[in-house]
């Protein structure tokens, strides 16, 4: 048996998780600044920093106590390494480094974007290889999960994340930060084919979003001309349309050509309603996506990431903003 305590710090939520075996979730523990950045309209590194400063001890504090346990029970500390915000990054890293120093515990740091993949781990029986897409607010990849030493990057977006799409669309259209749970909301009332918006016309599995959001804000001003109310249900559910077929329709397309059966959602944008209704009409195909809590950024998946595929790292070990191209870590 082991349990790993993980703690995630990439961005603007403080988490601290722990989890047995991979699989199994003793508790998740978690603070979103989303309250405190919304007032920017998107996050501040340096206010996100601050704050995870305040709240990490208490996460941990947290899920030590909601598993029941104390840190002579833990088999190993890991952490989120990158990609991420630096400064916000170093704050889960230097915590997980005095931790491992002072329990005298292995260090084990992860890839975000792998831990996120990983949360479907957690209560579920999912065995590689599988498609994954993986759709957050920083990255949207389709990935070929061949198993835990080796995975392929199919294509990604050439611009703007699908998650980057629906904060920049959620703040054309006044609705606020984050843009993608609101959006989400409100185009289930809304007709998706009263706006014929643009998929980007990408080759291979690569997307291309930026496009899409230049075209909302083009109808959005054309609508403007005529009226004083903007058909915001009908908006959201048609650019909501459009980002959930071209995902679909390409990771299926991916799925087919490796002659997979099993999908597998990750990120924030894996909690979108439309994108899991979507995968499931599609049939013969076994699709995976964690709940909702463990869609967007949570400590949960760093520990199970940590247990499929942690490296050992040493205490000198850093932090990585961007993704480092495969085989250039250090
Ligand atoms: O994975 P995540 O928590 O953070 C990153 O690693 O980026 O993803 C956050 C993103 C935000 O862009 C947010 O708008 C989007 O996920 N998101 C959603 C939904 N819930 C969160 N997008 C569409 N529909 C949702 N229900
Ligand atoms: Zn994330």
């Amino acid at each position: 048996m082991t349990v790993l305590l993980g703690l995630e710090t990439s961005c603007d939520e403080t988490a601290a998780a722990i989890v047995k075996d991979g699989r199994t979730l003793l508790s998740s523990c978690l603070v979103s600044q989303t309250p405190i950045h919304q007032k920017f309209g998107g996050v501040v590194p340096e206010v996100a920093a601050r704050s995870h400063v305040q709240t990490i001890n208490l996460m941990i504090d947290e899920a030590l106590s909601k598993a029941g346990l104390t840190y002579d029970q833990l088999d190993g500390i890991a952490c989120t390494r990158g990609p991420g915000l630096i400064g916000t990054l170093l704050i889960g890293l230097s915590a997980a480094k005095a931790l491992s120093w002072s329990w005298n515990l292995p260090l084990k740091t992860v890839d975000h974007l792998f831990a996120h993949v990983c949360a479907n781990f957690i209560d579920t029986d999912l065995e590689p290889p599988f498609v994954a897409l993986l759709v957050s607010g920083g990255h949207t990849q389709i990935l070929h999960f061949k198993n835990f030493d080796d995975i392929q990057i199919l294509g990604e977006t050439l611009d703007d994340a699908a998650g980057e799409a629906y904060d920049k669309v959620g703040r054309l259209l006044g609705l606020g930060y984050p843009g993608g749970p609101v959006i989400d909301k409100i185009a289930s009332k809304g007709n998706p084919n009263a706006f014929k918006f643009p998929e980007g016309v990408v080759k291979g599995y690569d997307f291309s979003f930026s496009g899409l959001k230049t075209a909302v804000l083009r109808q959005v001003e054309k609508l403007q001309k005529v009226t004083d109310e903007l058909p915001i249900e009908d908006l959201c559910a048609s650019f909501q349309e459009a980002v959930t077929r071209v995902l679909v329709k390409k990771t299926l397309k991916a799925a087919d050509e490796l002659g997979l059966k099993t999908i597998v959602l990750a990120g924030g944008v894996a909690a979108n309603r439309e994108l899991r209704s979507k995968f499931e009409k599609a049939s013969g195909y076994r699709v995976y996506f964690p709940s909702n809590h463990l869609c967007t950024d949570n400590a949960a998946m760093v520990a199970a990431a940590a247990f499929f595929h942690g490296e050992n790292s040493k205490l000198n070990v850093g932090a990585y903003s961007r993704q480092p191209v495969r085989g250039s870590e250090e």
